[in-house]
């Protein structure tokens, strides 16, 4: 294991994206994965906590209707989620909530699950309250549940860009396959970024990329790409019952520092591309549109 200082990609990753944007935008991630519990709350959350250090200004969405725990994790307690926001109640504005080190969370409930059916008027509300937010931000974290359900599909294919969760079990790796192969029935181009969790080795970690990746090129003809692993830690079950940030609770580990090179990597990544932003996301969901942007 290769331990690198934050500091250090910091300086490299800003340098990189001064030479290479040059503008501002917002990119949006949804964590999602075919199998429940192998990561996504934690890593979404962790991953904020990541791209704040690098100064980015970061929404986390918590879109996982069963079972939404974002919220637990960050040890914050929503009076109020998007619901409020639909049906006129609350402002955005009073509902989001500021997480550690300035992230902001945005609570949904299990009432927006049909937002293709809201009336127009309450879609009005919803874009409004997202757009107000779209200058404030640099990436949303959208955690989206697990398995192939359409809400948690149209949550993932609205989003630019798409982070899967597995572990290497194999009802992880088939449930992993079965999310590709549902997404990409429903759109081409995906942008799939792969993330290990849970695993016992690099080795094991990697053996699981090439198992996902061979099988989507030749019988999905979908290019999965590998952003890296996490090992088996038992600290992050720690961090998770103190509701605490395994990455700040645990911050000279091997752990954190795998994560902070996935945050790296994936801010470099960042190919220029302008998006839709939160707004435009919301809209895509609702009006069951997926424009190439
Ligand atoms: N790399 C890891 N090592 C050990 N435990 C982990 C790791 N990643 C997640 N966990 C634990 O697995 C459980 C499920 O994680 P969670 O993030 O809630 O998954 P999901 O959101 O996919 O259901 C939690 O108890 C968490 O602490
Ligand atoms: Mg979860």
């Amino acid at each position: 294991m290769v331990y690198v200082r934050v500091e250090e990609v910091l300086n490299d990753v800003e340098d990189k994206q001064k030479i290479t944007t040059g503008f501002s935008k917002i990119r949006t991630i949804a964590v999602t994965s075919g199998k429940g519990g192998v990561g996504k709350t934690n890593i979404a959350t962790n991953l904020a906590m990541i791209f704040r250090r690098y100064k980015k200004r970061v929404l986390l969405i918590d879109l996982d209707l069963g079972l939404a725990n974002i919220d637990i994790l960050l040890g914050l307690r929503p009076e109020y989620t998007l619901q409020d926001v639909i049906e006129g109640r609350k402002q955005m504005k009073d509902i989001i909530l500021q997480g550690p080190d300035g992230i902001k969370f945005v609570p949904a409930s299990s009432g927006i699950e049909e937002l293709t059916s809201l009336s127009e008027k309450q879609k009005e509300m919803l874009f409004k309250g997202f757009c107000d937010l779209d200058e404030e931000l640099d990436i949303v974290i959208v955690d989206t549940g697990a398995g192939i359900s359409s809400n948690v599909l149209s949550f993932v294919l609205a989003s630019n860009e798409i982070l899967l969760i597995t572990t290497p079990e194999p009802t992880a790796i088939t449930d992993a396959y079965a999310m590709i192969k549902a997404l990409s029935r429903r759109k081409k181009d995906l942008n799939i970024k792969l993330l290990v969790n849970l695993s016992n080795s690099r080795e094991e970690a990697e053996l699981t990329m090439k198992k996902i990746a061979s099988v989507t090129r030749r019988f999905l003809n979908v290019n999965v790409q590998y952003l890296g692993y996490l090992l088996q830690d038992p600290n992050i079950p720690i961090a998770t019952r103190l509701q605490k940030s395994f990455v700040k609770e645990y911050p000279n580990t091997t752990t954190t520092s795998c994560l902070n090179n996935m945050a790296a990597s994936f801010l470099n990544s960042d190919d220029g591309t302008q998006t839709l932003g939160v707004e435009g996301y919301f809209r895509r969901i609702a009006n069951e549109t997926q424009p190439e942007v």
